[in-house]
């Protein structure tokens, strides 16, 4: 795909994960552009509402199902609202894939710790999929914290995975901050896997190799913080751990400036140097996390 060209996407799709996020299934409306868009786990889209605007959402399929494409989306304000009311049938352009993405080759045969806050599951849900699909890697362990109950993303899946994770070499962990009555997976007997805390709580009892473990983190700017403190404890080199960060961006391929981030020693462009950073790279450049 030309790299700043608009394309038809029709949705195919639109299911209610939470109040707040929806799902949207999509695939391009020439076949041609359908069977060409090839992306990465961790790459992003610009959604492109004609006449309105435009605005970043990261791919949360996988690439190893093809023939569709999906964005998971919050309604936080103008256009994520006018995109919330869309329906199967309609059309939204879309231009990309933008952004490095997860370097999934450098990781086969590693073992994979995703850590997920809130939204931050939509990429690392392409990841997950990604490796489960592939077979490629070792052991993937997917640590998800959220607010509550009622905030998490993709439920089916991760109750999927809750029960027969195991199997497919995949530890999946659940934690939420705020009781919630309606909560399935304690009565499931899902418990210790799913407990109320923070997600950091749910590296306890968890022993991997750090020569032979990437982690990969996506959330809030608050969770990064005390994720890496966890990760650096238990030895694991900075140059293995892997974040996707977000920026207002306007272009998406380094071209308008507004998405650059460092000063004269180091400067990212987050949407076409990242948004997948290692920890180095935040030592080396400031203002990244
Ligand atoms: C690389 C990348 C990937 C993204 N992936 C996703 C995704 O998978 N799902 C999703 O729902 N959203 C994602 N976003 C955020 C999404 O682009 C914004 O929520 C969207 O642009 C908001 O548009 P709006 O017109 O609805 O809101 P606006 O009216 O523009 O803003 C509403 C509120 O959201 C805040 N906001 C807007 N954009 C951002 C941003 N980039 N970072 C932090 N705060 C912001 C504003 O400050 C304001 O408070 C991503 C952003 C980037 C840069
Ligand atoms: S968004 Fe334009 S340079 Fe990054």
């Amino acid at each position: 795909m030309s790299t700043f060209q608009t394309h038809d996407a029709r949705i195919l799709e639109v299911k209610e994960l939470t109040s707040r996020e929806k799902l949207f299934t999509l695939r391009f409306v020439d076949p041609e552009i359908n069977r060409n868009f090839k992306y990465k786990p961790g790459q992003f889209v610009i959604v492109d509402i004609r006449g309105f605007g435009e605005f970043p959402i990261s791919l949360c399929s996988t690439p190893t199902r093809e023939g569709y494409f999906q964005l998971c989306i919050r309604r936080v304000g103008r256009m994520t609202k006018y995109v919330h009311e869309l329906k199967e049938g309609d059309i939204v352009g879309i231009r990309g894939p933008y952004g490095n993405g997860f370097p999934m080759e450098t990781m086969e045969g590693s073992n994979l710790v995703l850590v997920a806050g809130g939204l931050g599951m939509a990429p690392l849900r392409s990841v997950l999929w990604y490796a489960l699909d592939s077979g490629k890697y070792q052991h993937i362990y997917l640590f998800y914290g959220t607010k509550s109950y009622e905030d998490i993303l993709f439920r089916d899946e991760i109750t999927h995975l809750l029960k027969h994770g195991e199997a497919m070499n995949c530890t999946v962990k659940l934690a939420y901050e705020v009781e919630s009555p309606s909560c399935i997976y304690l009565e499931k007997g899902f418990a210790p896997k799913v407990c109320k805390g923070v997600v950091t709580d749910l590296f306890r009892g968890e022993e991997f190799d750090v020569t032979n473990t990437y982690a990969l983190i996506c959330g809030p700017p608050v969770m990064y913080k005390f994720v890496i403190r966890e990760l650096l404890d238990r030895k694991l080199s900075p140059g293995r751990i892997y974040m996707t960060l977000e920026r207002r961006m306007r272009c998406g391929v380094g071209k308008c400036g507004h998405c650059i981030v460092g000063t004269s020693t180091s400067i990212k462009y987050v949407c076409k140097d990242g948004p997948v950073f290692t920890y180095w790279d935040a030592l080396s450049t400031r203002g990244l996390i």
